[in-house]
């Protein structure tokens, strides 16, 4: 196992009922921005019992923040931050909304040209205006963890941001919030989540057992649970294996001591900048593709994940490994996803070369555990996706 730090600062206040304890959670004399988003929390009751526990606080609304968080929206709610002297803010939503807030937060304090470059110039926030989250979707983990992804349409570009002054103060999570989640979402959850664990544990083996059985165990749960909260996301014990998976996925616990992938993700950000594509499926699109192109380099792992959590016995390392990879896709398949990027768009013509253009352009020589992916065999994994 690698050396590693360790600190999560994020309260979470998990169970059925939770969102009253928002009152103690948020300090009396703050003046609190509730930021949400295209206005799913109206109709589902979340926003009443959010506004009733914050009947004590001083508090403005700004909605409409939408999927992938949109930078030109996020400038007007900084807007307001800086018009109305607010000194906290609360995220209602799902990784969107609570990216957008840590967006928010890091801008807030910010003193360079534009809050822009905290993307561009990879800025750390040390200390951002606090928040708190009441998350609605499990998927991201972003209520437990400093990082966030922000879309700017106008250049067409998604990049990521952090800092570990970016931890939400506290996160509220009451499994009962899926039961309005519709479809779509539930299996772009469990992908995200999924694809969560996978970045953080195909790698190479480093003995680091018990970090690969927290996430062998978190991929067998989100199984598991798929069909059951897709059945009926009323059903509450799933419900809440499905939300604590989510957070367990992405809080920075797995990673400790292990390396770390998360090509797939940078990848699958350009094609959700490129075409609008949910985010969860750009990965289902990517991983399948990135595996088999890298198949020397993780094979080990993947035979072992293979055989842990897909139950696959027979065969020597490279079938088990191939076959695992086909279970995979299998998996993001029978939740109804698309696993092609054909799938999605009939332009995807040229879209490896753009992607490669873009990495080069940014100066990302080289992703992945090894640090050996380099724009051209970007290139090749994206065409291999299409
Ligand atoms: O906007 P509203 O009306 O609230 O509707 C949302 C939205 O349309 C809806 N929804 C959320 N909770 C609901 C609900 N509908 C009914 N009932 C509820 N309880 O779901 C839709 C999608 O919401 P969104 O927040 O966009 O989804 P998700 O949580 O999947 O977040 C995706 C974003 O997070 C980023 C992604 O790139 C993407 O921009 N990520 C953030 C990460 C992080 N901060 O650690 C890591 C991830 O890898 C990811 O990149
Ligand atoms: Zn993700």
């Amino acid at each position: 196992m690698n050396n590693f730090e360790f600190k999560n600062p994020t309260k979470i206040i998990f169970g059925k009922g939770t969102i009253e304890k928002l009152e103690s959670e948020i300090p009396t004399d703050a003046k609190v921005l509730l930021l949400y988003g295209g206005g799913s929390i109206k109709k589902n009751g979340i926003y009443e019992q959010v506004t009733k526990a914050l009947l004590k606080v001083d508090v403005i609304e700004f909605g409409g923040i939408p999927a992938n968080p949109e930078y030109s929206v996020l400038m007007e709610a900084l807007q307001v931050i800086k018009d109305k002297g607010i000194n906290y803010l609360l995220a209602v939503g799902g990784g969107s909304v609570i990216d957008g807030t840590k967006f928010l937060s890091a801008a807030a304090v910010y003193d360079g040209d534009t809050p822009w470059e905290i993307l561009t110039k990879n800025v750390k926030t040390q200390k951002g205006m606090p928040f708190g989250t009441v998350l609605t979707l499990p998927a991201t983990g972003s209520e437990m963890n400093s990082g966030a992804v922000i879309t700017r349409a106008e250049t067409k570009e998604k990049l990521a941001m952090g800092g570990p002054g970016l931890f939400p103060e506290f996160s509220i999570l009451d499994p009962q919030v899926i039961s309005s989640i519709p479809e779509r979402q539930l299996v772009n959850g469990i992908t995200d989540a999924f694809t969560h664990v996978l970045e953080q544990y195909m790698t190479y083996p480093i003995e680091a057992s018990l970090q690969d059985r927290f996430a062998e165990s978190i991929l067998q749960t989100l199984i598991e649970v798929a069909p059951k909260v897709i059945k009926d996301p009323t059903d509450y014990k799933p419900a809440a294996d499905f939300m604590w998976s989510c957070t367990m996925a992405l809080n920075g616990l797995i990673q400790k001591g292990v390396p770390g992938d998360w090509a797939v993700h940078m990848m699958g950000h350009e094609l959700t900048a490129l075409f609008g594509i949910d985010h969860a499926r750009t990965l289902a699109v990517i991983a399948p593709s990135h595996y088999k192109y890298n198949f020397e380099a993780k094979k080990e792992k993947l035979a072992q994940y293979g055989e842990r959590v897909w139950n696959i016995t027979e065969g020597s390392i490279d079938d088990k490994a191939y076959a695992a990879i086909e279970k995979t896709e299998a998996f993001f398949q029978g939740l109804g996803i698309d696993t092609k990027l054909s799938d999605y768009t009939k332009d995807y013509e040229g879209t490896a070369e753009e992607i490669s253009k873009r990495f080069t352009a940014r100066g990302w020589k080289g992703l992945g555990e090894n640090q050996d992916l380099s724009p051209d065999k970007v290139e090749k994994i994206v065409k291999m996706a299409y």
